[in-house]
Formats: structure tokens, C-alpha cells, sequence
């Protein structure tokens, strides 16, 4: 049963496989009538999920553009702006980066980092939060990187925190306007969403010796919480959300 007045419209970026596939079929499941989905390359996991939450009668619009350059940005929000008159949720679920020691990071891989894992939150809310009515709703999904030291996350680790800034900033800015801006700090996530990440067999051994709840996280965890964040929390802006079964509690 739908928890949501009809008509409800969300722009999920990075919409097409892990943690934000997950929230894609969470809002369906609960009463988003039209979702545009974002990504990259992989075609035919877009179309996978555009067939399965259309079997089930939501629209989706699936939108294949570069999140890190900005003319695929505008580009992209004028398609989005020609098929809605409004946007309610906006998630911003997209990182690219190149794991190794920040002090090896080059400046062409630091540039590629930021434009597409923090540059282009604030970029998309530019573009779309006119199209945002009051009591409207964005959420961005950090990562535990961007607050504590995590081998070969450093470029990551750095946008991540930025990104949380950019959280609080556009939170302030656009107050006025009812639009509330919060963040999830998500910790490693398990199964087909564990990143592709050097010697990430002993990374995810060390995370769960370490995690007082005993497993790692899945995408259905960061949904839920990215749903209470778009939907409840009402009073709630500019905050983050941790999600990491305790592990930054040790
Ligand atoms: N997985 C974890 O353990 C974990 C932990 C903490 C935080 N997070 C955060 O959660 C978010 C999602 O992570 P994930 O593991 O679910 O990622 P993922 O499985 O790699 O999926 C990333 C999504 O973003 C899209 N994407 C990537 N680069 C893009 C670009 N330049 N332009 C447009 N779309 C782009 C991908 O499209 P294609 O499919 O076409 O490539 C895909 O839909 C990220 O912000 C990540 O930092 C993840």
C-alpha cells in the first residue's frame, strides 16, 4: 500500500545497479509513480530494472549520461525538465574513483574523483531544484572514508567529505525553499556491492572483526534509511545519517 500522495517523481543518480538500484525499487515499491534513473555504460542494467519496475506499473526514464562532465549535466536536466514539471526525491548515489595511497594519486585521477563524486551533487541540485516544491527532499550517500583513514580511499575519502560539506551548505541555501538536503554515511557494503577495491577479502575480514553487529551492510539497508530521509525526518536538514552496524563506534 502506497505511503505517499500520487504522483510522486525521483531522480536517482547511479540509479541503475547497487545501492542505488536498491532505492530505486524502494520508492517504487512504496508509491513513486515516475523514477528517472542515471548512469553510466551499463546498458543492460538499466534496462533490466526499467523492465522490472515497469512490470509493476511504475514509469521509469532511464538517462545515460557522464555525471562528471558538467555539458552531460545540463544536457541531462533539460531532457529531465521536457518530461516533468516536478522533481520530490533526489539521490545522489554515483563515486568513481582510482583506489591507492593518496600520495600516489595523480591529478587527472583527483579531478575524475571529485567532478563525478562530489562535483556533480552540486551540480544536478543547480540545475533541478527549481523543478523542487516545498517539502521536497535530496539525499546524498557519503561513505565512512570520509571521516576516518581507510588504505588506498584517500582521493575517495576526500570527496566523500566535501561532499558532506556540499550536504550542509545547499541544506542552508535552500531552507528557505522547504527543500530539505541530508546525507548516509554508509560503511562496507557486502555481496555484489563490495567495491572493487585492492585486497578487499582482508578488508571486509578486518571490517567485520571490527563491526559489533557481526555482518556487513547490504543496498536494503542504505534504501530504508534513504527512504526515511526523503519521506519522514521532517524537521531534519543539513545532517548525516551513519550507517555502518557500529563499526565506527571501535
Ligand atoms: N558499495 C559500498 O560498499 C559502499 C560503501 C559506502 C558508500 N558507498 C557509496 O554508495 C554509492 C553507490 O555505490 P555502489 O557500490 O552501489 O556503486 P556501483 O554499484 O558501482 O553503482 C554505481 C552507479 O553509478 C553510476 N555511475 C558511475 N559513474 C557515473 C558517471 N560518471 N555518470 C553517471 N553515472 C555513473 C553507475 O552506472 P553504470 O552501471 O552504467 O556504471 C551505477 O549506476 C556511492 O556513492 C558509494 O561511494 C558504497
Amino acid at each position: 500500500m502506497s505511503t505517499m500522495r500520487p504522483e510522486r517523481t525521483a531522480v536517482i543518480l547511479g540509479g541503475s545497479r547497487g545501492v542505488g538500484r536498491a532505492i530505486a525499487r524502494y520508492l517504487a515499491e512504496r508509491g513513486v509513480t515516475h523514477l528517472f534513473i542515471v548512469f553510466l555504460e551499463q546498458v543492460e542494467a538499466a534496462e533490466s530494472l526499467t523492465r522490472e519496475l515497469e512490470s509493476c506499473g511504475v514509469k521509469v526514464t532511464s538517462l545515460q549520461y557522464n555525471l562528471g562532465v558538467a555539458e552531460d549535466i545540463q544536457t541531462m536536466a533539460e531532457r529531465i525538465r521536457k518530461l516533468t514539471s516536478q522533481i520530490d526525491y533526489l539521490v545522489h548515489c554515483v563515486a568513481l574513483t582510482t583506489f591507492k595511497p593518496l600520495m600516489r594519486v595523480r591529478p587527472n585521477q583527483w579531478d575524475l574523483t571529485m567532478a563525478v563524486s562530489t562535483r556533480s551533487f552540486v551540480h544536478v541540485v543547480q540545475q533541478l531544484s527549481d523543478l523542487m516544491p516545498r517539502g521536497s527532499s535530496v539525499v546524498a550517500i557519503s561513505s565512512t572514508g570520509s571521516q576516518r583513514f581507510n588504505a588506498n580511499y584517500g582521493a575517495l575519502g576526500v570527496s566523500k567529505s566535501a561532499l558532506e560539506s556540499a550536504v550542509r551548505y545547499l541544506a542552508v541555501e535552500l531552507a528557505g525553499k522547504e527543500i530539505r538536503v541530508n546525507g548516509v554515511i554508509s560503511g562496507l557494503l557486502g555481496g555484489a556491492s563490495l567495491p572493487l577495491f585492492p585486497e578487499i577479502q582482508e578488508v571486509v575480514k578486518q571490517t567485520l572483526e571490527r563491526t559489533p553487529s557481526g555482518r556487513l551492510g547490504t543496498p536494503d539497508d542504505i534504501a530504508e534509511a534513504v527512504y526515511f530521509l526523503l519521506t519522514g525526518a521532517s524537521w531534519m536538514t543539513g545532517q548525516h545519517l551513519i550507517l555502518d552496524g557500529g563499526f565506527c563506534l571501535t
